[in-house]
This record gives C-alpha cells, structure tokens and sequence, in this order.
C-alpha cells in the first residue's frame, strides 16, 4: 500500500521541503551528548532533512523509512553533499527491535523521528527504543512547525481557503504538530522510562518565493491527488489568484524538539519536565 509520498510527491518533498536550522541539531547534540563514536537512528526519516545534518554530528546515521522513492532521493542528496556516514534502510517503526538486534552492542544514541510519528505506534515504538538506546541517549520528537495552510497570516488563511475549496475537505490535520500531540507523545515518552522529558521550540522566520510555496504544498499532497504535471501551472495559478499579491510569503516556523533520556541506572535521576525556547534566527 502506498503511503503517498511516492513519485513526483518525493520529488517535491526532496526540492521544497523546509530542513531544520542548525540550532535544533545543537539541541539533539547537548542533549544527548553526541560524540563521533555514536550512531543516530532517523525514523520516517523521508529524504534526510535530519538525517543528513545528524551525520556531521555523529560516527553514523541510519535513515529508515518505508518509501522506496523517499530512501532513493536521500541518498542522492547524500551522495551530492559528500556525506558517506548514512546508511538508508527500508522499514517502518516496526522494525525497531530487528535493526537494534542487528547493531548489537553498539547501541544507537538516539532516535529521532522528524515530522513522522503521527505514522508511527508510538507507544510501542517508545517501549522498544528505551531497551535499545544507549545510557544519556534518548528519543528526539522533532516537529517542523505548522503547516503553510495552517499559520497565523492573511495569506496562510486564504490558502488555505483555496486548497480546501480545490481539494473539498477541511484541512484540519496538525500533522503531530499541535501542542496536544506534543503533550500525548511526552507522557508515552514518560511513560515507556525516558526520563528529563523536555520540549524545546526554535522560531524563526522564513521568506518563501511563491514557487517555493506551491512546491511546498505539492510536497504534502498525497500522490493520488497531486495535479497531473499537465495541470499544474493551472493549479499554481489557482492558489496565486487567491493568495494577496506580494512576491513572498513570510512563515513563522516554530520547531518544536520534545525529548526524552535514558538515565544512568541507580542514579537517582529525578524525573523533569519543562520547556525552553530558542531566540529567534537573525
Ligand atoms: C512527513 S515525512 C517526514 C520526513 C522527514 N523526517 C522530515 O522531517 O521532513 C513522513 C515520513 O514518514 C514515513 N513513514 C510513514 N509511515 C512510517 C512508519 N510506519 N515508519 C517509519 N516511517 C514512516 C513516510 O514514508 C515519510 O517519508
């Protein structure tokens, strides 16, 4: 069965798709303390936006996903950045504990999983994971902000508007990004052992061109319902009529980072919650 982000969708997700700012790496690397005798996990890891920023960081990075064509484009991405530290596995949540059977003793540091846990089970996956991680290593929920449709502005509003106008259906869907999935996935966190649960958000803001923004929301139709490549000019025309004349569209980008440790045993570790925020991006 065909998760949606095969063909042109990965294309697009590969192009348009927004990466993560340095800053939420540093987070994952103090956090967790990463050094270059580790090994990071990227699950749903799509076409490496972390995956591939982890790999500076790291001795290695295992990107998983289930989409062939999504695996494929990472590697190309990864072979024209010169990053030979990746290795890119077929496989969904699911196959967790196999992978961490085949690592053995060389126990991941961590586990992030970018804009993909709404896909996952997450309760499980959390089970397996905090038998597999190493000690001071951890699980990292990374969340890359609201999507485009779904922001504070006149112009996210009306494309909104547009694209359920087009699509007929209510785009209500967060994506695991609103704060109430954020809340769910820290109390499994909790509750499957991690312990110092922590949520960080890094906000900055980013000026997209108007092609980037329709690249943007191709990348996050399912493949089914993407405009044939004959009807895409007359798509983006759609949405540019809707949309308030202005050559760029600014986004206000909140990456929400949520992780969780695996304490030392016997160390007396007390559990805490809490919340930080990053300053702005210039
Ligand atoms: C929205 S993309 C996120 C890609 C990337 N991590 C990012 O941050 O942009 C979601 C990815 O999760 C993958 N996915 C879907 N179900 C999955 C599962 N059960 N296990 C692992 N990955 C899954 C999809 O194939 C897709 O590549």
């Amino acid at each position: 069965m065909s998760l949606g982000f095969s063909g042109d969708v990965a294309e697009f997700y590969a192009e348009y798709r927004r990466g993560y700012p340095p800053e939420v790496i540093e987070v994952l690397r103090e956090t967790f303390a990463l050094t270059p005798d580790d090994t990071a996990l990227d699950l749903g890891c799509g076409t490496g936006q972390l995956t591939l920023p982890l790999a500076a960081r790291v001795g290695h990075v295992v990107g998983l996903d289930p989409e062939p064509d999504m695996l494929r484009l990472a590697r190309r991405t990864a072979e024209r950045h010169g990053v030979a530290n990746a290795l890119w596995v077929l496989g969904a949540d699911t196959d967790v504990p196999a992978l961490g059977a085949l690592l053995g003793p060389r126990r991941p540091a961590l586990a992030a999983i970018g804009q993909a846990l709404h896909w996952m089970r997450h309760e499980q996956l959390f089970a397996g994971l905090s038998a597999l991680l190493r000690t001071g290593g951890g699980v990292a929920v990374v969340a890359n902000g609201a999507p485009a449709w779904q922001q504070d502005s006149a112009w996210s509003r009306a494309l909104r508007g547009v694209l359920e106008e087009h699509f007929g259906t209510e785009l209500k869907d967060s994506c695991g990004t609103a704060a109430r999935d954020r809340e769910r996935y820290a109390a499994a966190l909790a509750a499957a052992g991690f312990t110092d649960v922590r949520h960080t958000e890094i906000r900055y803001a980013e000026t997209l061109t108007f092609d980037r923004l329709v690249g943007g929301v191709c990348s996050a139709v399912p493949e089914d319902l993407l405009p044939a490549p004959e009807d895409r000019p007359a798509f983006a025309e759609y949405i540019r009529r809707a949309l308030p004349p202005a050559d760029t569209f600014t986004e206000d980008v909140r990456v929400s980072v949520l992780t969780g440790r695996i304490a030392a045993p016997d160390t007396g570790t007390a559990p805490r919650t809490g919340t930080d925020t990053a300053a702005p991006r210039p």
